[in-house]
């Protein structure tokens, strides 16, 4: 398969906070925010290997500032790296005041997708390859956070967590 950019696979979306949105507090949701994010990086993966994709796992998600009512919600999702099957995406949410002209950033997550063949059974995906300093960051850092999900999903023994045990050994 011919390797893919991370560029190639970059979604934006946008969307706006209405009343049914929002809490008892007057900000949006975690859930809805949640749901939003899931599309954008489904959409992400989707476009890196032009199948359908399911979300596989999600990272912890820290919610650092609240997005308000009225306020514009924007969702930055990218492909960070591909593995056999999988696809590690990485979002960016940032809330945006459009009548004080105020933008900030909300939360950052990694979603992981897997693509699915007709008979819904996982499908290899195109290799990534990093371009910018930061792109190969996160490619670079994947591995590891591959594993560490995979050991709290138990789907990998922590002593098979190679790259991951590396961090804490000097
Ligand atoms: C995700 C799913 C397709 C994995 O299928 P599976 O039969 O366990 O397949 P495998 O064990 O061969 O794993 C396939 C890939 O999924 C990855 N994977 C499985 N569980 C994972 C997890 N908890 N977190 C991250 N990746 C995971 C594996 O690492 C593997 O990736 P790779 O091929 O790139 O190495 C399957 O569990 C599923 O369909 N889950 C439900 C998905 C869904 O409905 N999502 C919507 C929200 S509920």
């Amino acid at each position: 398969m011919e390797p893919r950019k991370p560029s190639e696979s970059f979604v934006v979306m946008t969307e706006l906070v209405l009343p049914n949105d929002t809490n008892v507090f007057g900000n949006l949701m975690g859930g809805r925010l949640m749901y939003w994010m899931d599309i954008a990086a489904a959409l992400a993966a989707g476009k890196h290997c032009n199948a359908p994709v399911v979300t596989a796992s999600v990272d912890n998600i820290s919610f650092e500032a609240p997005i308000k009512l009225g306020n514009v919600v924007n969702i930055q999702a990218k492909v960070t790296r591909a593995f056999s099957t999988s696809m590690e995406v990485h979002l960016s949410v940032y809330g945006e005041d459009l009548t004080h002209q105020y933008k900030y950033k909300s939360n950052e997550a990694y979603y992981t997708f897997v693509a699915l063949d007709p008979n819904r059974k996982p499908r290899p995906v195109p290799p990534l390859v990093p371009e910018t300093d930061t792109e190969k960051l996160l490619f670079e850092g994947a591995l590891r956070r591959r594993q560490l999900r995979l050991i709290l999903g138990g789907k990998m023994k922590p002593n098979d967590a190679t790259e991951l045990k590396a961090l804490f050994q000097p």
